[in-house]
């Protein structure tokens, strides 16, 4: 089976926005803000096919054809970094249902635990958009989707600013049926599980820890 499309944004805002993230220099205010306006630009490319229903509006000068969503968008962000991106696709899409997925790493096996998972009812029906800045390991981003499937979500994407081949690979492994969105694909993945030359911790660099 061929797996789901990985799309890299092209487009120069996120160029320019990436490059800010990057930088060692940056401050936690102004990372703050390109976490959240690069998920944006994410979310406007994720969003290209949504389905819509056609409705009819009145201008205060006549009627015209309109469109409304034909699915309610559910996002998904993993805790706690993908937090950064929920805030920024929220200014844009505020009616938006919200699902969180907590996740931590076991020291023995270095594999995902859950430990808090809380996701709308309506996750069938909706167009669900799963949040992490960095697609690493992929060992997160398959266990999210596990549990989104296993609640029963049917149109899922993957949505994160920096991706690495071995992550890729491990998530379509996984979920060949679930597109990637990405503004980057990285060469590599260090022995610690970090992208390389990536932009470090994204969590510690969004929330001002580490
Ligand atoms: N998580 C991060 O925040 N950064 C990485 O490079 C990998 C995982």
């Amino acid at each position: 089976m061929s797996s789901a499309p990985v799309t890299v944004v092209d487009h120069p805002l996120i160029a320019a926005g990436l490059s800010i993230l990057r930088a060692k220099t940056t401050a936690p205010d102004v990372f703050r803000r390109h976490l959240q306006e690069g998920a944006i630009l994410l979310f406007a490319e994720a969003s290209k096919k949504f389905q819509t229903a056609p409705i009819a509006v009145e201008t205060p000068l006549a009627s015209c054809a309109g469109a409304v969503l034909a699915k309610p968008i559910v996002l998904v962000p993993i805790l706690r970094a993908g937090l950064g991106m929920l805030d920024g696709i929220l200014r844009i899409a505020p009616d938006a249902g919200i699902g969180h997925i907590g996740l931590y790493r076991d020291a023995e096996t270095l594999r995902p635990v859950s430990y808090f998972d809380r996701l709308p009812v309506n996750i069938a029906a909706a167009e669900v958009l799963l949040l992490d800045p960095m697609l690493a390991t992929g060992h997160s981003a398959c266990e999210a989707t596990s549990i989104l499937k296993a609640q029963g979500a049917r149109h899922i994407q993957f949505l994160c600013l920096v991706a690495c081949p071995p992550g890729i690979k491990q998530f379509h492994g996984a979920h060949p049926d679930v597109p990637i969105v990405t503004a980057a694909i990285d060469p590599e993945l260090n022995t610690k599980g970090y992208i390389v030359p990536g932009l470090g911790d994204a969590g510690d660099r969004y929330f001002g820890t580490g």
